[in-house]
């Protein structure tokens, strides 16, 4: 059928957004949101109390200094509304109680820090928190980093950021959950309800803070803080749904983006800020700038000054400048001149108010100290532990070579088998080392130490000097298996740490090929902030466990894994890309006219070959077409066999619900998990519409020999898209539909939509 015959059925844009992250039959249900006039009487009234300098004072974030005599100051005169980067309690406490007792209105400050993948206690970075595909576990790890981080009196976290990220040169991928906008808004929610749990105002939670809005993901040439182009239909499919889920989750605080979009910065722009998150989600937490990003409208040729990106910001509705002075030198001077009217001013106050009052610190501002510094509890440890197993994606495992028997000899060896810091991954502030246990450490405790003979070869990833190379080889040499431990360092991925070189850096590729030519198997444990191009380590490793940096407990995480004491069930969040030029890679990209075909290599192409000799298809003559590695991709130890997908009826109508079903089960020997994932794929759109989209999975466990079926349920409201003029909907025609374990298998199953 062609739907172009048919009316599109069209939604409002509110009902339009809800449809996201509707599928997934184990998305977390979103946290009861915020009672919107509970506060409403006291905000008010605060608010009347206060002196215009007093309001615009609220709306300034500053970075600690500590107690320093000057900002003790600022604080008594009311001229700063929060805190970032202050984490000593006591600390904490003296501030507080400047604001609480010797201001004139007596506002709490609100403290601020990165806690992104955790305080003290350091989870997977979130990229591998997005392989667990477990959004119990994110949550859990967020609630945990919540009780760790107030417990010195932080009580809001910039995170989670849930930018979709389908470049893996852009370093900040490290901290996002990867591609897919479906996986994103499960997860983000998750982490959401984690740091915020039931009740916001109990003292051991922390604002959610979701960035970057938005777009941030798309920078052009996966460059940090670059332009994006992005169609407003693309945003409101690709980008905006995990901030919608979020936002209908409860999330307390937003983070404007760096970014401009078409040619806007998101920190002026009124229809994104205003029309879209205010008017159309409903949404009333408290937007903050990111660091200096008004002031930032100056370099990137929007503002002439800092005065005129005060006055952008404010009326497009960022409440508070972090780190940013904008405000607090101009937005006086902006009411008198009528450039910002007071009715902004106190619309913006408000929403910084709210927060403070659903942080319960009217209530209770200060840090108990004597339950303060609760860290690195056995639960959390357990806790991380179990989130770094699983996170661990299993790529390769050539003639069942892992799990490793425990009468091995075996040499571990690499830049990170010990590396107690680059294990944490980026944005690890507060990280204490000696907490962490690394890869070494961890097989001399489940081996034992006779069993293991160890020498790294290489210092750091980026180490190119060989001088003790050729001692760890001739080391290997001894032993019966090789587990080499490579990767990134942790300063190689993160904000503003973009590569363009996917691969290994530093002498890494040339010592793998010496370990490979002493014949022994080889292991390759990769550990990284990224996507990487891995193509010399699949050649040259008869098994590859890919490990997003794991955090405190990656080393007995790995162990584990390696010893088969745990099977591995990460699946990848991101497509690992056949060569570094092919970025941005993603899963659910267009078809195109001519998708590939008859894929012809560049050194297979004869001398003087004719122009269209090679098939005129969309592929690279050096690395054809799609991923080494799909999205959605993770081996075990054992198999699994996915059934026929079952549907409950072969057609629906706009309105209605159809089933999809299909038996699993486990035809290995060992337990273990497998991430059932549900994809779905509109033949026909008044829009070109992608290959797949990912409408839900479940991820389930099954004893050897078991079958389970697993049921997703997808309305047609699921299938909407946004049209070129921005409304939602649900176009009539054919679809096709999988239940697989990765994007790139399983067989389609035909259905329409009347
Ligand atoms: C800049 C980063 O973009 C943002 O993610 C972070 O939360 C702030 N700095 C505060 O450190």
């Amino acid at each position: 059928m062609n739907k172009k015959l048919f009316p599109a059925i069209a939604f409002g844009l509110l009902g339009a957004l809800l449809a996201v992250g509707a599928v997934s039959a184990c998305s977390s249900s979103a946290a009861e949101a915020p009672d919107k006039s509970r506060y409403d009487v006291q905000v008010e009234e605060l608010l009347a109390k206060m002196t215009l300098d007093e309001k615009i004072g609220q709306l300034n974030q500053l970075t600690g200094v500590g107690c320093a005599p000057d900002r003790l100051e600022e604080i008594r005169n009311g001229a700063v509304g929060s805190i970032l980067n202050e984490i000593d309690p006591d600390t904490v406490n003296a501030l507080q109680r400047e604001a609480v007792e010797n201001s004139r209105l007596g506002i709490p400050l609100i403290i601020a820090r990165d806690v992104i993948h955790g305080f003290k206690t350091i989870f997977p970075i979130p990229l591998g928190q997005a392989a667990t595909w477990n959004p119990a576990i994110v949550e859990e790890g967020a609630r945990i980093a919540a009780d760790e981080a107030s417990s010195v009196g932080v009580r809001w976290t910039f995170s989670p950021m849930v930018d979709v990220s389908r470049d893996a040169r852009w370093g900040r991928i490290a901290e996002s959950f990867g591609e897919d906008p479906h996986l994103a808004s499960v997860l983000g929610v998750a982490m959401v309800k984690g740091y915020q749990g039931e009740d916001l105002a109990k003292p051991n939670t922390m604002a959610a803070c979701v960035k970057h809005f938005v777009g941030y993901g798309a920078s052009e040439a996966g460059k940090d803080y670059n332009t994006t182009w992005i169609p407003e239909p693309h945003l409101r499919d690709v980008y905006l749904p995990p901030f919608k889920a979020c936002a209908d989750a409860g999330a307390a605080t937003f983070m404007c983006s760096f970014n401009d979009i078409n040619g806007m910065p998101t920190n002026a722009d009124r229809h994104l800020l205003r029309d879209i998150l205010r008017d159309e989600w409903g949404w009333d937490g408290l937007m903050c700038s990111d660091w200096s990003s008004i002031q930032q409208m100056i370099p990137q040729g929007y503002s002439p000054d800092l005065k005129h990106a005060a006055e952008a910001a404010a009326n497009a509705g960022v409440d508070m400048d972090m780190q940013g002075f904008a405000y607090i030198a101009h937005l006086k001077e902006l009411v008198q001149e009528g450039k910002v009217s007071e009715k902004t001013i106190d619309g913006l106050v408000r929403n910084v108010l709210r927060t403070k009052f659903r942080l319960g610190l009217f209530d209770n501002p200060y840090v108990d100290i004597p339950t303060s510094r609760r860290f690195f509890a056995p639960a959390s440890l357990e806790a991380a532990r179990k989130a770094a197993e699983e996170s661990a994606v299993l790529l390769k495992n050539a003639n069942s070579i892992l799990p490793l028997r425990d009468n091995l000899k075996i040499a571990v060896t690499g830049p990170l088998m010990d590396a107690k810091h680059d294990q944490n991954g980026t944005w690890v502030f507060d990280l204490e080392k000696d907490s962490t246990v690394t890869v070494l450490e961890a097989m001399r405790e489940m081996y034992g130490p006779d069993r293991i003979i160890a020498a790294p070869g290489l210092s750091f990833s980026r180490e190119k000097n060989p001088a003790a190379v050729a001692a760890a080889v001739a080391k290997a040499r001894q032993a019966d298996v090789i587990l080499f431990v490579c990767g990134e360092e942790a300063v190689l991925s993160g904000e503003a740490h973009c590569r363009t070189d996917l691969t290994l850096p530093g002498g890494q590729k040339d010592m793998l090929r010496q370990l490979r030519a002493t014949g022994k198997p080889v292991v390759s444990v990769v550990m990284t902030g990224r996507p990487m191009e891995i193509n010399d380590i699949v050649e040259n490793s008869d098994a590859i466990l890919y490990v997003f940096h794991p955090g405190t407990m990656g080393g007995p995480a790995i162990a584990n894994l390696i010893s088969g004491k745990v099977n591995p069930s990460g699946h990848l969040p991101v497509c690992l890309p056949r060569a570094s030029a092919q970025q941005p890679l993603y899963y659910s990209h267009k078809n195109t006219g001519r998708p590939a075909e008859g894929i012809t290599y560049i050194d297979d192409i004869p001398l003087e070959a004719g122009q269209t000799s090679t098939g005129c298809t969309s592929f690279y003559l050096d690395a054809g077409d799609g991923a080494l590695y799909p999205f959605g991709f993770g081996l075990s130890y054992t198999d699994f066999s996915y059934g026929p997908v079952v549907l409950s009826a072969d057609r629906m109508g706009a309105d209605g619900t159809l089933t999809a079903s299909c038996e699993i089960e486990n035809t290995g020997k060992l337990k273990g998990a497998t991430v059932a994932q549900l994809y779905v794929r509109d033949l026909v759109g008044t829009l070109c519409r992608p290959v797949k989209e990912l409408k839900g999975f479940e991820k389930i466990t099954l004893e050897p020999g078991e079958k389970r079926t697993v049921t997703f349920t997808l309305r047609a409201s699921d299938l909407a898209y946004h049209l070129a003029d921005n409304t939602l909907a649900v176009e009539p025609g054919d679809f096709r539909l999988w239940i697989a374990p990765d994007s790139a298998s399983g067989d389609p199953k035909e259905f329409a939509v009347d």
